[in-house]
């Protein structure tokens, strides 16, 4: 019941956000359809991407229900002011689900919507402000359109743009949810790279300029920024089936870490150093949804017959990452100080061990050497990144419905030699050289001194 308070006032302080804007109708944004006409390009990067499906994606509109029926409502324009922006202003959330919703409210994170905010009140919980004057704001001032009005926007070239949405906190307990932008802002990329220099150009972990058209009958441009706002989702785009943001996703993980292993023996035991260095994000690796993301390291060794000796971070019969794993995650409490991946009952933040940007971890394992095992003995090392646990997807569709896919962001191996115990065996070259050396120095010397 502690809950239910702070729930009340969620809805008071959202109804204030959303009033903000005037009446304001589904009609007066256009469909991205119209855009596409002039700029199928944009649209064809835009078509397929997070931000499309931002409403319509399953896994949200579960998470929206569930959230919706154990607070009796009260998250319902909370959670779709970030989701479907145009159907809130629009005031056709509540209810929630798609029975009011307009076709154009539908497609999530759209052009004709972040072309037409024109301010913020801040950072985090949907802190936009939209005009409504047709002009669209974007990042040149010599644009002309024979369709709309065009006005160059500094805000759309910079985080904060991004920070409306991409920090989510709890409205009444203020715990943050998603910190993605107080991330960046507090790291090093913060003073030289800016979310769309990595999100919206080919550079993937640097700016990196994409000359072409913004428009087919619009002039040459330098840089023109794509739209495929692409992350490490490649579950759900899998599933609408957008085979280039999910192959796009997967590239994007595989750029971020690197991963290094040294291997070695001490006595009857193996000694395994691994370090992970986030290279490429410039927030904490994971980022974003942190009460449902996952990131590990799994660790083989096998003998030179193949059989295995030692085996952490694999998944268990249940699909779950073995819990004596090496996890970078971030953990929520409720008001019993309870994990929780339900964020509307969130109080705390139990643990957040994530990698920040450009920080390097190091890891060690050890484990026994069985006797009378042939060597050498083969070392491997994975970085793995799911989007959800499958305990969080069977809660919400089901048990086995929904299987999100691991994948290796980057992976090292190393060999540990089990040969000749220390004093055994034949003197190397480099020995002899030098044994050679002084006896040939020791009869120069006494044939000078006679
Ligand atoms: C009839 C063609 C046409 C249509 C339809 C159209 N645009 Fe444009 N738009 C253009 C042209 C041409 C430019 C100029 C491109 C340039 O300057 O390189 C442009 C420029 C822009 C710019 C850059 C503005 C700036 O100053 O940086 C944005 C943003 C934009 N359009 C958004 C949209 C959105 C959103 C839609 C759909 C609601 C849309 N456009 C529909 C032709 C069109
Ligand atoms: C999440 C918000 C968002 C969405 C959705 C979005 N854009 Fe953009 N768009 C931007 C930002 C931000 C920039 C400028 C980036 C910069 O300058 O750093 C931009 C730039 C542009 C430009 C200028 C040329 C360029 O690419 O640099 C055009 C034209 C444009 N967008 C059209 C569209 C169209 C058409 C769609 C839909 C198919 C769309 N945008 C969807 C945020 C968005
Ligand atoms: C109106 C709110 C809003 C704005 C503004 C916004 N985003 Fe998003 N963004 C979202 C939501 C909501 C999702 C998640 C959609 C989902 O998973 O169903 C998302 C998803 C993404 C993803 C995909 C994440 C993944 O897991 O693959 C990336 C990348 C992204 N946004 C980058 C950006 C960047 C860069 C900007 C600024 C140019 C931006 N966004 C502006 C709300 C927003
Ligand atoms: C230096 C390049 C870089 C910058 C700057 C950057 N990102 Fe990322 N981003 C990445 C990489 C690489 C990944 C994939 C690894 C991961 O998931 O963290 C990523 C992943 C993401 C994801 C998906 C996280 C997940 O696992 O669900 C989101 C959302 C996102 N970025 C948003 C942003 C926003 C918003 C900003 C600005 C505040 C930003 N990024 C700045 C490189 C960058
Ligand atoms: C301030 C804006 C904001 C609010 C409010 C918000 N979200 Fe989100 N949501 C996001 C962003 C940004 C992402 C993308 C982060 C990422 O990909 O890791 C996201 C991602 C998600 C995802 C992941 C979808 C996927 O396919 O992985 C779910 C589920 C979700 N939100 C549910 C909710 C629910 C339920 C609520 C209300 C309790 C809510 N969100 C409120 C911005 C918001």
């Amino acid at each position: 019941m502690r809950g239910i308070i702070p729930l009340v006032a969620i809805a008071c302080t959202l109804l204030a956000g959303s009033m903000v804007a005037g009446a304001i109708e589904s009609s007066d944004f256009d469909d991205p359809a119209v855009c596409k006409g002039c700029h199928g390009e944009i649209y064809n990067q835009w078509n397929g991407s997070m931000h499309s499906i931002a409403y319509t994606d399953p896994v949200y509109l579960k998470e929206e229900e569930m959230a919706s029926r154990e607070t009796e409502g009260l998250t319902d324009t909370y959670c779709a002011r970030c989701h479907t922006p145009v159907g809130v202003l629009a005031g056709e959330v509540p209810p929630i689900g798609h029975e009011n919703l307009s076709e154009v409210s539908k497609k999530g994170i759209q052009c004709d919507f972040c072309h037409s905010v024109n301010k913020s009140t801040g950072i985090g919980n949907g802190a936009f402000m939209v005009s409504l004057d047709g002009i669209k704001r974007g990042p040149y001032d010599d644009s002309k359109s024979p369709y709309h009005g065009s006005m160059f926007s500094d805000f759309h070239t910079k985080s904060e743009f991004c920070g409306m949405c991409h920090e989510v906190y709890h409205p009444v307990t203020g715990i943050p949810i998603e910190e993605t932008y107080t991330e960046w802002k507090e790291g090093p990329y913060s003073k030289t790279t800016q979310c769309q220099d990595c999100h919206m150009t080919p550079g993937v972990t640097h700016f990196e300029a994409n000359p072409g058209k913004a428009s087919g009958i619009g002039p040459e441009r330098d840089h023109v920024y794509t739209h495929h706002f692409v992350g490490g989702n490649a579950v759900v785009t899998g599933v609408i089936g957008s085979e280039v943001h999910q192959r796009m996703a997967e590239e994007r993980l595989k750029s971020a870490a690197t991963l290094e292993l040294e291997a070695e023996k001490k006595d009857n035991e193996a000694g395994i150093t691994v370090k992970v260095t986030n290279i490429g994000a410039g927030h904490k690796l994971p980022t974003g949804l942190t009460e449902a993301r996952e990131l590990w390291i799994e660790i083989m060794a096998t003998d030179a017959t193949g059989k295995e000796i030692y085996h952490v971070g694999g998944l268990d019969s249940d699909g779950e990452v073995d819990t004596d794993a090496v996890m970078y995650r971030a953990v929520l409490g409720d008001a019993e100080g309870k994990p929780t991946v339900k964020v509307w009952e969130v109080e705390s933040t139990l643990s957040d061990n994530r990698i920040l940007p450009k920080e390097a971890r190091v890891e060690k394992f050890n484990f026994a050497i069985p006797d009378k095992v042939k060597g050498p003995i083969t070392v491997e090392a994975k970085l793995n990144y799911r989007s959800a646990s499958q305990k969080f997807l069977d809660e919400l569709f089901g048990e086995g419905a929904v299987v999100a896919p691991v994948i290796e962001m980057a992976g090292a191996e190393g060999t540990v030699e089990l040969g000749k115990a220390p004093g055994e065996g034949v003197p190397g070259f480099e020995v002899l050289f030098v044994l050679i050396s002084l006896l040939v120095v020791a009869y120069l010397v006494r044939r000078r001194e006679k």
